[in-house]
């Protein structure tokens, strides 16, 4: 039987670094809410699933205003999310039944292509855990508290991480299983890979991203965002 592929698309932040008055994964580009832009990228891919987290106040507009409105049936389910980023990512885990491979995705993240979903899953079949990531530009500091250069790593090590990650589901559960029962003090999750990074059984599989693939984040990244979607014609 074909590997059950379930993409878990994240929508549940609060989005306070963009300072909006609607929530930046609802904000508008192009006359359609960001959120619309991974939805219609995961309907075209060969993702089997979706599984929507958000705020149980926004279920309904997401339901009507765009899962039905635009047909979005590989929809199956919406689920709260939690106060924080990996917190939400294990709700959606809880309901994602019968699945080989989960992909987690940032709805703030609205460029990925079929080309990046298809290679992350690619990829996750053959190494059970993906991120995709792209090499830095600029180079790098690490600054300390003074706010003084501690030193540079060489630049060629430096990549720069993005969603959607893709993970055998199996290893994931595992490794937040783990963390739950034995959490490093100190250590802030900001994406999946670290979970499986810290409490894993496998090295976590870097596959190339891709450098419009950006996370809509501030105000400055919407002119941004806008000339790349100029570029996509969607
Ligand atoms: N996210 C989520 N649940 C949370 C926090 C974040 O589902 N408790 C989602 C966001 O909706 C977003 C993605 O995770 O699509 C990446 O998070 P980020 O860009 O940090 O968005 P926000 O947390 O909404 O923004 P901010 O950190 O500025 O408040
Ligand atoms: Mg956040």
């Amino acid at each position: 039987m074909a590997d059950k592929i379930v993409a878990i698309l994240l929508a549940a932040g609060r989005g306070t670094r963009m300072n909006s008055t609607v929530k930046k994964q609802f904000m508008e580009l192009n006359g359609k809410p960001l959120l619309y832009y991974s939805l219609h990228a995961f309907q075209q891919s060969e993702v089997d699933e979706v599984i929507l987290v958000t705020d149980t106040e926004d279920m309904e507009y997401c339901k009507k205003d765009i899962i039905e409105q635009y047909g979005f049936t590989k929809v199956t389910k919406m689920v709260q999310g939690g106060n924080e980023r990996y917190r939400s990512v294990l709700e959606g885990l809880k309901v994602c039944d019968n699945c080989d491979y989960v992909l987690i995705h940032d709805s703030a993240r609205p460029f990925l292509t079929q080309t990046l979903i298809h290679d992350v899953i690619d990829g996750v079949k053959r190494h059970r855990a993906v991120l995709p990531a792209v090499p830095t530009k600029d180079t790098v500091k690490v600054v300390n508290a003074h706010g003084e250069v501690e030193n540079t790593p060489a630049r060629t090590s430096i990549y720069l991480a993005q969603t959607p990650q893709a993970f055998a589901k199996e290893e994931i559960m595992r490794a937040n299983a783990k963390m739950i029962a034995k959490p490093i003090p100190g250590l802030k999750v900001t994406d999946d890979a670290m979970i499986i990074e810290n409490y894993g059984n496998c090295p976590v599989h870097v596959v190339m991203g891709d450098y419009d693939n950006i996370k809509v984040t501030t105000q400055s990244d919407v002119p941004l965002a806008m000339k790349i979607l100029e570029r996509r014609k969607f």
